[in-house]
């Protein structure tokens, strides 16, 4: 494993399944993990706000024998007051960890390149690497062999679909992302996961068209249409993505069985209907759950090297 988890990049197919394995097993047996992090501390930089991300880093510190710092973005002012690798020089004096909410994602790298102790991406505008983990262990849990699935994205190419196709392209599951024209992912990301995907059975495919992409899948992804720091960006993106909307006329063109994904917070009536996302195929409380066990196997493989016993 490498010192920090910035990107799904950072783990090789292998590692990838292994971490998938683990975060099965820390949610089976949360027993067997009470200390594995014990007198570990966790300290946790939020430029944006959060639910689930705060909640699964301080709740899984405290469920593996830790303890976890919260630090609002008032408070260390990251940028204007002090900048990342000073910030990082610090924090490694007091600490074991550092997990990370922020803007441009250099500036997760940054702080990753000036301090020792390990660095977690908890989203940056360009990835959310843990939420592809925990929906990939909730894909595995309700669909079994990630290789014989297909994946539908619709919405916008941003930060959680990209870590969505980097986890596809370990996992061996088809891809199909729709966006509309002029919001498709980083060229250079679905570069990166058809090179990692070329052994896997990965196949990738980028369209505009939602019926295109969502056609005979096991599962169907939307998000908001607007992420945090896009906000004045709202309403003219609600105009462009109207017909990307996942309602039951498109689900249906999933497979019958298929399960409907969101990383919440979601917005009904926009990039998802209530009538999808509260219906019986829709995983997105499993999903939230899943956070907390997916990054449990990560906090333990890099902070608990000393006193974890597999
Ligand atoms: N899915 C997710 O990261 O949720 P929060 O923004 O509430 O942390
Ligand atoms: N794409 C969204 C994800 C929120 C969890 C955002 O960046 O705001």
């Amino acid at each position: 494993m490498q010192k920090d988890f910035l990107s799904v990049r950072d783990l090789s197919v292998y590692e990838f399944g292994k971490m998938l394995d683990k975060a099965a097993e820390v949610k089976k047996r949360p027993d067997k993990f009470r200390k594995a992090l014990k007198g570990k501390i966790l300290a946790m930089i939020f430029q944006k706000p959060s639910l689930r991300t705060r909640m699964t880093f301080e709740a899984g510190m405290l469920r593996l024998g830790g303890e976890a710092i919260y630090l609002a973005p008032a408070d260390i002012q990251m940028g204007s007051r002090e900048g990342a690798a000073d910030i990082g020089r610090n924090l490694e004096r007091w600490i074991d960890g550092i997990m990370i909410r922020t803007f441009g994602h250099r500036i997760a790298v940054d702080l990753a390149a000036n301090t020792g102790v390990p660095v977690i991406n908890a989203l940056t505008d360009l990835s959310h690497p843990c939420q592809a983990m925990a929906d990939f262990l909730t894909l595995r849990e309700h669909k079994g062999a990630l290789s014989a699935l297909k994946l539908a994205y619709v919405g916008d190419g941003n930060n959680v679909c990209h870590s969505l196709m980097l986890a596809a392209a370990r996992g061996g599951t088809k891809m199909a992302v729709a966006t509309p024209p002029g919001y498709e992912p980083n060229p250079e990301v679905a570069a990166w996961a058809r090179e990692d995907g070329r052994d896997t059975g990965f196949e990738l495919v980028l369209t505009n068209s939602p019926e295109e992409a969502v056609s005979g899948a096991d599962a169907v992804y939307t998000d908001v249409w607007a992420s945090m720091g896009q906000e004045a960006e709202k309403e003219a993106r609600a105009l462009v993505f109207a017909p990307y909307q996942v309602n039951a006329k498109l689900f249906a063109r999933a497979k019958k069985d298929a399960l409907f994904m969101h990383c919440l917070p979601a917005h009904r009536g926009e990039e998802v209907t209530a009538e999808v996302i509260d219906s019986p195929n829709s995983v997105v409380y499993d999903e939230a759950e899943n956070r907390l066990h997916a990054q449990n196997a990560i906090l333990i493989a890099l902070m608990g090297r000393t006193n974890v016993h597999d």
